[in-house]
This record gives structure tokens, C-alpha cells and sequence, in this order.
């Protein structure tokens, strides 16, 4: 079915990790769309004594908190359930039994309210978020940064996507996270480490940039991890006793080779979308999304290096960087005006490329 030009109004649901989020979204694709509500309840506390997320809490709170979150959606939005054109929800990739919550609702409510329904794939979510919030047009150069993905594509249309590069190993927001545990800060590490960070010697300690000067555009930071393990695992009574100096210069000698590893491959990759795709517009977009899109040395170091290779970088506001509802519910509306819809029966999925044959269009 080819687009139409009709506004649609849709509710999303994301429930792939530790946010339980609803929002309610209208518009009409490329975008922007307009936000109507985004609610979206962090279980930090639910998980800080671990030191990270863990499954099963996340799924048994998605339970919990989701009617209500979904509730207070429609009621921000001004909306009642039978003003929604249509109900995504997050069908993968993420913790399945979190996954598995907010599809089920969204599958009972397009039965209940006889509308279609759209099992999302998380990184399709975040990957057209540039859309909703300015209505980049493809293709565009994406660099999605999150807790569970570090990937560099080409998206070149709703359900087209072309992974340039991935990690082999660690993801970046995984990165922050392990390495803030190990220097005694806690979870989530990543805000953690950049507020450390400002205060914090870039310069102390040379931490090894993975990957950099070679070849290929992917991505690993295990070693990296490693190397601040060995050093902050020498501290005499271990990470709670590092004096906060030292912390600092961790933090900030950890994300300085971050941003040197992130620079690096968005340079080769932008270097290959222009020869892929030439120059079809005025500026080529480089859209960068994710969790870790919100840190601002990343962003600033992302934003010279687009300025250098004659890109323009498009990056969502922190709300819409981190995992919430109304990308979900942009993506949905995008699929939607499509007529790309799903069946009841769709099954969620722990492991979802984006670039299987279930998401062409
Ligand atoms: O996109 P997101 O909310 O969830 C996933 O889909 O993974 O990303 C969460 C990740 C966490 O690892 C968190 O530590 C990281 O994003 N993050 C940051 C910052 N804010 C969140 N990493 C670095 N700097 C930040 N300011
Ligand atoms: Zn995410």
C-alpha cells in the first residue's frame, strides 16, 4: 500500500529494558510529528543494588507500572482509547520478559479496540526518532549508541536499513555502565561518568583505543574495559575507596578514548555513505540516537567531525535519546501510513537484527 497523507494519531509502548514508557503521537511521515504525551517511569531503584538491570525485576515492574503508565499517556495526551488510530509496542530486540509485556498489551489493545497493530523492532524505533523530532528525510547516515547496541547504517527507508559496522563485542552505554561499577559509581553509569568526567584529566591515564586506524567500521570496547579494570582493581580496598580525584580522571580519561574510538568510525562510515549514495541532498544527515547520544563531549566530538566531513548532525534531545515511548510510537505511525501493519500472532524476539527480512518494506 503506498503512503497516504492522513494524520494519524498512535500509541506506543516500549518496554525493552528497565523504562516503562507510553506515548501518544501524531502526524503524517517524514515528519516532525507532534508529541502529544511521553511518559516514562525509570526503574533505577529497582535495580541500583545490582549495579545493572536485571531481567527478571524489570519484567515483573513492567507488569506492575504499564497500565497506569499507559493510562496517564492517553490522559496527558487528552486522548481516549478509541482516538487511536493504531498500537506499537517494542517486539525486540531486549529482555524478553520485558518484551513480552508491553506486546501483549498492545496486542490486547488493537483487539480490544479492533485497530492494527505494530511489533516494532527497538532499533527501527530509535533509528527514525531524527524523523519525528525534525523530519529528516533518507537516507541518512545513522550512529545509534545505546545500552544494548553500538551500530552504524545506512537508512535508507522505512524497513531499509544497511549495517556498516557493529560492535564485536561490549556496547558503548554497556561500556559506561561496567566501567563507572568498577570505579565505585553508580548505576546508570553513563550520566555518572560524563558529570565525573568535567572534573576529571583526559590526559592521566592512556587508555587504549580500540579499533582505531583500522579498517571496517566496527566497534569493540571490552578491551578498554579491561584496561580500566586493571588499573582501578589496583586501588588498595577496590573501587569504594578511590578518592574522588582519581575517579575524575578515570572517568574522563575512559570517555576521552571513547570519543576517540566513536570519531573514528563515524569518519570512515561517513566516508562510505558519500560514496554510497553521492550527495542527494544539501547536506548529508548524520543522526545519532541512543542512550549515549546525550553526553555531551560525544555529542560536540560528533558535531565537528560532521562539520569536517560536510554532514549535518542531527541529534534528538536527551528525552528522546534514552528509551521512551513516543519513538515508538513515531516508528509505528511511519509503518502504519504504509499499511505495513502486524499480526496478532507476532512474536517477541530477545535478538532482532534490523536488517532481517521481517522489517523489509
Ligand atoms: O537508549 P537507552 O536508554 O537504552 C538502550 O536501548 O540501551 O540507553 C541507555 C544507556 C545506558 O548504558 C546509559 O549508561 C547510557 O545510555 N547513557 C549515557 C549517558 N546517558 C545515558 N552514556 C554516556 N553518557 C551519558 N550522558
Ligand atoms: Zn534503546
Amino acid at each position: 500500500m503506498s503512503a497516504t497523507p492522513t494524520e494519524l494519531v498512535v500509541l506506543g509502548i516500549e518496554t525493552s529494558c528497565d523504562e516503562t514508557a507510553a506515548a501518544v503521537v501524531r502526524g503524517i511521515p517524514p515528519g516532525p510529528g507532534q508529541i502529544l504525551s511521553n511518559v516514562v517511569h525509570h526503574q533505577i531503584e529497582n535495580h541500583e543494588p545490582y549495579g545493572g538491570v536485571v531481567p527478571e525485576i524489570a519484567a515483573r515492574a513492567h507488569v506492575e507500572l504499564l497500565d497506569s503508565v499507559i493510562a496517564r499517556a492517553l490522559s496527558d495526551a487528552g486522548k481516549d482509547m478509541s482516538q487511536i488510530d493504531g498500537f506499537a509496542a517494542t517486539a525486540g530486540p531486549g529482555l524478553i520478559g520485558g518484551v513480552m509485556v508491553g506486546l501483549l498489551s498492545a496486542k490486547a489493545l488493537a483487539l480490544a479496540m479492533n485497530k492494527p497493530l505494530v511489533a516494532l523492532n527497538h532499533l527501527e524505533a530509535h533509528a527514525l526518532s531524527a524523523r519525528l523530532v525534525e523530519g529528516t528525510e533518507f537516507p541518512f547516515l545513522l550512529l545509534l549508541i545505546s545500552g544494548g547496541h553500538c551500530q552504524l547504517m545506512a537508512a535508507e527507508g522505512v524497513g531499509k536499513y544497511n549495517l556498516y559496522g557493529a560492535t564485536i563485542d561490549d556496547a558503548v552505554g554497556e561500556a559506561f555502565d561496567k566501567v563507572a561499577k568498577l570505579i565505585g559509581l553508580p548505576y546508570p553509569g553513563g550520566p555518572e561518568i560524563e558529570r565525573a568526567a568535567r572534573q576529571g584529566n583526559p590526559k592521566r591515564f592512556a587508555f587504549p583505543r580500540p579499533m582505531l586506524g583500522r579498517r571496517g567500521m566496527e566497534f569493540s570496547f571490552s578491551g578498554l574495559k579491561t584496561a580500566v579494570r586493571q588499573i582501578a582493581g589496583g586501588v588498595p580496598g577496590g573501587a569504594p575507596n578511590i578518592e574522588p580525584k582519581l575517579v575524575a580522571d578515570f572517568a574522563a580519561s575512559f570517555q576521552a578514548a571513547v570519543v576517540d574510538v566513536l570519531v573514528d568510525r563515524a569518519r570512515i562510515a561517513m566516508r562510505k555513505f558519500r560514496s554510497d549514495f553521492g550527495c542527494p541532498k544539501e547536506a548529508m544527515d548524520f543522526v545519532v540516537a541512543g542512550g549515549v547520544a546525550s553526553n555531551r563531549s560525544i555529542a560536540a566530538a560528533l558535531k565537528s567531525l560532521a562539520a569536517e566531513e560536510g554532514f549535518r548532525l542531527s541529534l534528538p534531545p536527551p528525552a528522546l535519546c534514552t528509551d521512551n515511548g513516543a519513538m515508538v510510537a513515531w516508528a509505528g505511525l511511519e509503518r502504519l501510513s504504509r499499511g505495513l501493519t502486524d499480526a496478532l500472532g507476532s512474536p517477541p524476539r530477545a535478538r532482532w537484527p534490523l536488517e532481517s527480512p521481517e522489517h523489509i518494506a
